[in-house]
């Protein structure tokens, strides 16, 4: 039988080794937790190059695009003041740093991969006389649209994305504050992506209908990509930056829920487990439009989205799809192209895609607006400068 003092020191045994393992278990969790803000708070995205940043990287976790409209009385001299501003901004919230008279400088601190990209809409280069770079213009209408204005157009946009949705809070607060005197907020859409941690890099993330999404993308950093992407030729703010076409698309996805596997992978062309094409077995094989299974009949359905995507040669855009939730109402894509002619590169295959397109019967465009987003800009330089020159 156990004595009261041997229980007693038994029990102070048992009770500091559970103490040291509760101390280990918390060290381990310190460990886990500072190692997780490291790989996901303090990773910074470098501001400054040659191209604005928030284009040629990985989908962050979480974005948010605002569109603007520019007060009337608001001058160039003035929009030359605000991109001060909004650089300076920039360049503070994307090294984790609080903007100046940050009243909320407490949420500075985890950049979170933010980035910020600002664009501009035909209806501002008009006002200030500028020229546009070749092929910017607004959109023809399309007869799946069914658009409405309080998600589309504008003349500012600012697109903030980073990892950490309180990061991305404060950004857009912030950006939101310091443009409010120049311009009046028009829209804001905020969309999403796995987080960080979830999808391996390079890897390809799937849309809500449960697509792969992203496959046949240009690869950042190539040549093919530099062409297609960026801006070469025209008004000298432009070069270097690109246009972009944010289209939000709602989803029908309780009709689409009701599809077979088969009749899913015919609408689009590829498989729903891996986003191989229905003539391959991995994602990145080239489908062959061409082929036909043992009844003649095309493997790669006339109307399959991919086919009718396909264009032809110089006629791709980098196309980075942010899903959306208005929980309980409406689900779908922020779908965005980027290419150096939004004409020649984007409405062809627009245009064919409003032809013929099965998917069209589970999606409805209702928001649609353009943008040229300007070069990038060096350190000690401001953004946009020489279009407020
Ligand atoms: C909600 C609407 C849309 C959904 C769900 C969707 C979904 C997809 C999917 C799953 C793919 C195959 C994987 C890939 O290569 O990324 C794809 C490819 C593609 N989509 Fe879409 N898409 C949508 C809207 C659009 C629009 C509006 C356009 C252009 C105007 C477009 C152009 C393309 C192109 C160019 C491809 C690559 C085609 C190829 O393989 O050659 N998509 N889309």
């Amino acid at each position: 039988m156990i004595s009261r003092r041997g229980f007693l020191t038994a029990s102070t045994v048992a009770a500091s080794a559970a103490v040291g393992a509760v101390t280990a278990s918390n060290l381990q969790a310190d460990a886990d937790a500072k190692a997780a803000e490291t790989a996901v708070g303090k990773r910074a995205v470098n501001p400054h190059g040659e191209h604005q940043a928030g284009i040629a990287l990985e989908l962050q976790t979480h974005s948010r695009f605002l569109a603007f409209d520019v007060n009337p009385k608001t001058t160039k001299s003035e929009l030359a003041k605000w991109a001060e501003l909004i650089t300076d901004d920039i360049e503070r919230l994307t090294s984790g740093k609080p903007v100046l008279a940050d009243p909320t400088e407490q949420f500075a601190g985890q950049p979170a991969r933010l980035t910020i990209t600002i664009g501009f809409g035909p209806r501002l280069l008009q006002q200030l006389n500028v020229e546009a770079p070749n092929g910017f213009a607004e959109l023809p209408a399309f007869k799946i649209d069914r658009l409405t204005s309080e998600y589309s157009d504008g003349d500012i946009l600012i697109h903030v994305s980073a990892d950490d949705p309180i990061t991305l809070f404060h950004a857009a607060r912030a950006l939101t504050r310091d443009t409010e005197g120049f311009a009046t907020l028009r829209w804001v859409q905020d969309g999403f992506s796995n987080a960080a941690g979830v999808k391996r890099p390079g890897t390809t993330q799937r849309n809500l209908m449960g697509q792969v999404d992203g496959t046949d993308n240009p690869e950042i950093g190539t040549d093919l990509f530099n062409d297609l992407v960026w801006i070469k030729d025209g008004p000298a703010w432009a070069v270097g930056g690109t246009q972009l076409v944010l289209r939000r698309i709602k989803m029908n996805l309780n009709t689409w829920d009701r599809l077979s596997t088969d009749q899913k992978e015919g609408v689009i062309g590829r498989k729903l487990s891996n986003g191989a094409p229905l003539t391959g077995s991995k994602e990145r094989d080239l489908p062959n439009l061409d082929a036909v299974d043992e009844n003649g009949i095309k493997v790669i359905p006339p109307y399959a989205h991919i086919r009718k995507a396909a264009g032809k040669a110089g006629q791709q855009f980098f196309r980075r799809p942010f899903n959306y939730e208005v929980p309980g109402q409406e689900a779908g894509l922020l779908w965005t192209a980027y290419c150096a002619n939004l004409t020649e590169q984007y409405v062809p295959i627009q245009a064919a895609l409003d032809d013929g397109d099965l998917l069209n019967v589970w999606t409805t465009p209702v928001g649609s607006s353009v943008w040229v987003i300007p070069a990038g800009f060096t350190k000690g330089e401001i953004l946009a400068s020489k279009l407020f020159a």
